[in-house]
């Protein structure tokens, strides 16, 4: 999968945005290892905290249907400014990839930046203890 393609699939994903309260839409594609594409947007609740990001909706669309193993994940937000993942998804994704993963940062138009996991978060508190 080209990171351009799976940036396209992050913008389809962002259409279904519910934001009502930030106007602020995100849309997330993740593949996994096998190239099985999962995808997600923001969707936020009058009690705010209630609301989850775009990524932990790919995330746990793709944990809950027994996908393990990811190799990269497009984000897209609607502003000029790289839609970069929150430190809430950045745990949350730790739990489930490697340094090696691949995290596309992108704006509405579509423009990207390509980081390693790793450079996002680094020294990250794992799971292995
Ligand atoms: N948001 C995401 O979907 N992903 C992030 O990594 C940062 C923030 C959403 C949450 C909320 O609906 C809106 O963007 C404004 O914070």
């Amino acid at each position: 999968m080209e990171y351009r393609q799976l940036v396209h699939l992050a913008a389809e994903a962002k259409k279904n945005a519910y934001n009502p309260y930030s106007g602020y839409s995100v849309g997330a594609a993740l593949v996994s290892e096998d190239g099985t594409v999962f995808t997600g947007c923001n969707i936020e609740n009058i009690a705010y905290p209630s609301g989850i990001c775009a990524e932990r909706v790919a995330f746990s669309k793709a944990i809950s249907e027994g996908f393990r193993k990811f190799k990269a994940i497009a984000i897209i937000g609607s502003t000029d400014e790289m839609a970069y993942p929150c430190g809430m998804c950045r745990q949350f994704m730790a739990e489930f990839v490697g340094p090696e993963f691949v995290v596309i940062c992108a704006n509405k138009n579509g423009e990207y930046e390509q980081f390693k996991f790793s450079e996002l978060l680094p020294n990250s508190f794992s799971a292995k203890f």
